[in-house]
């Protein structure tokens, strides 16, 4: 294989606002390592379907999420930025890595049995699939790294067992990606209740960068905490507070002693606020950036078509590879 730098690929759904979530998990660090790796980062809007959108939503969410992207300070001349739905060879590729992917490896993906009691009455195909699609969007890249939240590190470790499976029986194929998980915000709760994830689709308890200053400061100002007075971690028996540390820190830089220390002796009506006004500050500047990018659609249009011809050159090369090796005839 030729020398190369390491290279990236990470996505979002724009099945809803980006959140602080998908802030702390994901793209905080998308913007770190894109300085060191190749980076490809993707709008999966085909991921975003498993479950139904309201069409005009999601043609309008998936370029506000490439805008978003760019005011985190994603740089589209340096890192691949694309649309998923522009680049068929992922589609192309999860239908072959599909057939080398095991009904019962798909049956114990927690993710796949979170959504599917929450979609009782619209259990897909695609929603049971999705983790192939997913394996076909980093293999096709011959992704080193995937940088990612915690609950998707099931669905990496799903990838590289196929990518191992596959390159197994036709010789060496994929890159064995990995999962980067960050130490702090690898999981953020929601402020409704700390013992449950917070999620774009459970709008209660989630931020969402694009919100109003006022907006988030109403929603931490309300997040559920404890009967106790005192500021400190403790994941077990606090986790409401340990969870607003975390974003605190995340937010802020600080560590978790140094933000213990400037709360000790302050109860919560102080520090909830404090670590609203972090989290003002923080997206600030990138909601008034997204909404200055979201009015030169030209310019987005621009990043999003380079970005798709980028990427489907190198997608090529891989889908190529895995037709030759299976058996298809060439075309
Ligand atoms: P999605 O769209 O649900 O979430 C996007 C990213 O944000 C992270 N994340 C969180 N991190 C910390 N705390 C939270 N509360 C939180 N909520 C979300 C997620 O872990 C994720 O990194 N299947 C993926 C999208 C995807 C993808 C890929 C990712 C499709 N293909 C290939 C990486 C590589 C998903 O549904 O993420």
């Amino acid at each position: 294989m030729e020398e190369r730098k390491k290279r990236i690929f990470s996505g979002i759904q724009p099945s809803g606002e980006l959140t602080l979530g998908s802030y702390m998990g994901a793209i905080r660090n998308w913007v770190q390592l894109q300085h060191e790796y190749d980076c490809l980062f993707c709008i999966v809007d085909e991921h975003a379907i498993t479950v139904r959108q309201e069409p005009a939503q999601l043609r309008k969410r998936s370029v506000a999420q490439l805008a978003q992207y760019i005011a985190c300070g994603l740089d589209p001349e340096k890192n691949i930025m694309f649309i998923q739905s522009h680049v068929p060879q992922h589609a192309e590729l999860a239908w072959i890595l599909g057939c080398y992917t095991q009904f019962g490896e798909l049956s114990r993906m927690t993710q796949f049995k979170a959504k599917s009691q929450q979609h009782a009455d619209n259990i897909t195909a695609g929603l049971f699939t999705y983790p192939v699609l997913m394996a076909a969007d980093i293999l096709l890249y011959q992704a080193d790294l995937v940088p990612v939240g915690a609950d998707q590190k099931q669905h990496v470790e799903l990838t590289r067992d196929i990518a191992v499976r596959f390159n197994g029986v036709y010789s060496d194929t994929f890159v064995l990606p990995e999962p980067f998980i960050p130490k702090l915000g690898a999981r953020i709760m929601s402020l409704d209740d700390p013992s449950s994830k917070m999620s774009k689709s459970v709008p209660d308890g989630c931020i969402n960068l694009m919100d109003q200053p006022e907006v988030i400061m109403k929603k931490f100002k309300r997040a559920v905490t404890d009967c106790e007075t005192a500021v400190k971690f403790d994941q077990a028996n606090k986790p409401g507070i340990s969870n607003l540390l975390t974003i605190y820190c995340a937010a802020t830089g600080k560590t978790m002693d140094e933000a213990e220390a400037e709360f000790a002796g302050q109860g919560y009506g102080v520090f909830k606020p404090a670590v609203g006004e972090a989290v003002v500050e923080l997206f600030r500047p990138i909601r008034e950036e997204a909404d200055r990018i979201m009015k030169d659609k030209a310019y987005l249009e621009g990043v999003y078509k380079t970005g798709a011809q980028r990427a489907q050159y190198l997608a090529n090369k891989t889908l190529s590879k895995v037709q030759r090796k299976i058996g298809f005839v060439a075309r």
